[in-house]
């Protein structure tokens, strides 16, 4: 109704009666954007339930019927890409292009994941394979389904990232209880309406808005949910030691460190880590969020850098500027404090340190060292840190003392170091010769140390979301 969303329940789109909503606001001017309900916990109950009660037919929907629905949600995404990324751009202030392609990138997704799930395979173990065992018995192992989904995506990509967690749960015969987070809401209610309209039942995908300071908790304690899907930030580390012994899918912080090695293609490596680091203004888990530059080519490297970064355009997501506002006004002072400690404590801004409302133009910082918050944490936002090294194994070394592990990157030109030096970092990927990056989104995804449990990817968020089941077969 108007600029009013409301919540998704067994197949309605109903107000909340709590009559309590949430109003958002772009994070480029401040203006208002949409309204959303904030559920109750009662709403919360009504969700579950009506998707595990759904999901009792659900799973016994046959695959390729599954996959129809998947596939049509994936046909109205692409029909309605105009109006979903311009709500994208709205709430979470992602330029025009980055949000068309999150739709599309999303369709291809539910795509791809509904033609992975009719792959799914099981396997038949025979007795006589193991010592001393007769022939009569056989076992056949299959995939379930877990049951309930909370599917819990993060705002920077709202509609994406909701979709690679309700695409192979339902492939995999679950339901969804969808939670959007309450900056990016209504682009995943679009995504999770796109299943609702392509004909899955009443009670298969269902959505909830609110604080998540309010019900995040009682969302992820709920008795009825079966498995949680979570993309976010630190807040993932509370989710996991306060839900209960559940089956969970995590992808929460990164520090991806670029390692720049004397023999690197420098052009090569500054485009990478200036694309890397600035896209959608830094706001990616995979961002480089570190360059660990060996001390021969610092120099050079950083000068290629700077001239990049100074390249990039600045401004509103509708101009399709590279950088445009960070999410709201904490992450934009968070960042903000991160670069002024690295400058207190010695480090050098390589360009003029501009800041307008929740703008922040893009900053190089050098000769960050370990004293430095910036050195650690993630600043989210358009701020790259550049740490000098003596050699490669000292960026290794500090590489692995990071608390995060989810991806990194190695430039150098000789096959043998990259694979040796790919093999000593604890991360879940490193790219050698390329910037982090999630997709394509059938590749291998996932997160070491604390930024992550379980894996993602097409193939593998299915695997997560079902569990292994055995039916022994005693022959006369
Ligand atoms: O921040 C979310 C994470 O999944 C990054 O995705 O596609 O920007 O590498 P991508």
């Amino acid at each position: 109704e108007g600029n009013t969303y409301f919540l998704l329940i067994h197949g309605k789109f109903l107000r909340s009666e709590s009559g309590k909503t949430i109003t958002g606001q772009t994070p480029f001017d401040g203006t208002p954007t949409y309204t959303i309900q904030a559920a109750t916990k009662e709403e919360i109950d009504r969700a579950y339930e009506s998707a595990a009660q759904a999901q009792r037919e659900w799973r016994r929907v046959p695959l390729w019927k599954r996959a129809e629905v998947v596939h049509k949600a994936a046909t109205i995404l692409r029909e309605h890409v105009d109006e979903i990324a311009t709500v994208i751009l709205r709430e979470v202030g992602k330029n025009r292009k980055s949000a068309v392609s999150e739709v599309l990138r999303t369709a291809d997704l539910c795509d791809y994941t509904a033609e992975e799930g009719l792959r799914m395979e099981g396997q038949l173990l025979v007795g006589d394979s193991y010592p001393g065992q007769p022939r009569n018995k056989l076992c056949l192992v299959q995939r379930v389904p877990l049951g309930v989904v909370l599917a819990q995506g993060p705002f920077n990509y709202p509609c994406n990232l909701t979709g690679s967690k309700v695409a192979p749960a339902l492939m995999a015969g679950n339901s969804c209880v969808v939670k959007g987070p309450t900056q990016g809401a209504v682009s995943a209610l679009y995504l999770t309406a796109a299943f609702h309209f392509a004909g899955a039942p009443p009670g298969v995908v269902n959505f909830v808005s609110g604080r998540g300071s309010e019900i995040g908790d009682y969302l992820v304690q709920h008795p009825l949910c079966n498995c949680i899907s979570f993309t976010g930030g630190n807040i993932g580390l509370e989710v996991a030691k306060k839900a209960h012994m559940i089956p969970m899918q995590m992808e929460l912080g990164g520090k991806d460190a670029a390692i720049v090695c004397d023999d690197a293609d420098l052009d090569l490596a500054a485009k990478c880590i200036v694309s890397g680091a600035f896209s959608y203004s830094g706001q990616r888990c995979t961002a480089v969020k570190l360059v660990l530059a060996v001390e021969s080519i610092a120099e050079e490297l950083i000068s290629k850098v700077v001239e990049r970064t100074r390249a990039l355009t600045v401004g509103h997501p509708e101009d399709n500027c590279e950088v445009t506002a960070v999410i709201n006004k904490a992450a934009a002072d968070y960042a903000e404090s991160l670069a002024m400690d690295a400058k207190e404590k010695g480090a050098k801004f390589l360009l003029e340190y501009r800041r307008e409302a929740n703008l922040i133009y893009p900053l190089v910082v050098d000769h960050v060292n370990e004293s430095m918050k910036l050195a650690w944490e993630e600043p989210f936002a358009p701020v790259l840190p550049i740490m000098r090294v003596k050699d490669e194994k000292a960026a290794v070394a500090f590489a692995n003392r990071l608390r995060y592990g989810l991806q990194g990157c190695v430039f150098t030109r000789d096959v043998n170091r990259a694979i040796s030096l790919s093999s000593s970092i604890t991360a879940g990927t490193i790219q050698v010769n390329g910037a982090p990056a999630r997709g394509p989104d059938h590749f291998l995804f996932l997160g070491h140390k604390d930024s992550g449990i379980n894996a993602q990817g097409a193939k593998w968020s299915i695997e997560a979301m079902t569990k292994l089941k055995s039916i022994v077969i005693n022959l006369p």
